[in-house]
């Protein structure tokens, strides 16, 4: 059994820090990349407060397809010109939304998104590193994601390269 302490009132440093410790755990001694994403996922909806969405997108023939997810069903493709995800798959940076109605082709995979991150999983060394999957966060709330969250996430993702490159 895992039972992960989170405290939602913790400053953003420390929730991050707790989270990633928690990963790092979880992911240290599992191969499979499947049960990483998953447990990842899990995480990410129980230590990071204002989510309706938390999971992954991998990169599958040049296209986004669904991963292990929190939340409600959502899209199970999508395109790599389509969307945040879309965005963050192809330019390979962090996509920090405020307000996902302005964001020319936001996908609207649950009407009650306000806001959005999309940080990119990269794989592969020197000319061979490329995106093999992206991490989506969702949140009901406008402007939920800041830099920090931004840092954080990107600090995940980071992580989940080991999970892509076994
Ligand atoms: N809103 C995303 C689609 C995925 S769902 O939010 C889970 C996008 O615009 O790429």
């Amino acid at each position: 059994m895992y039972d992960f302490q989170t405290n939602a009132d913790a400053p953003k440093s420390v929730l991050y820090d707790d989270l990633l410790r928690a990963a790092r755990a979880l992911v240290a001694d599992e191969p499979d990349t499947i049960a990483n994403m998953a447990n990842i996922a899990a995480l990410m909806w129980q230590f990071l407060p204002g989510l309706n969405w938390a999971g992954f997108y991998r990169v599958v023939d040049g296209g986004l397809i669904l991963g292990p997810f929190m939340g409600k069903p959502a899209c199970i493709r999508i395109a790599m010109d389509q969307g945040v995800c879309g965005a963050a798959a192809t330019s390979g940076e962090t996509q920090c939304v405020e307000d996902v109605h302005a964001f020319p082709g936001h996908i609207a995979c649950d009407g009650d998104t306000l806001s959005e991150l999309v940080v990119p999983v990269f794989a592969g060394q020197g000319a061979d590193r490329h995106v093999v999957a992206v991490i989506d966060l969702d949140s009901p709330l406008t402007a939920r994601f800041d830099g920090e969250d931004a840092k954080g996430v990107e600090r995940l993702a980071q992580l989940m390269e080991i999970c892509f490159s076994a």
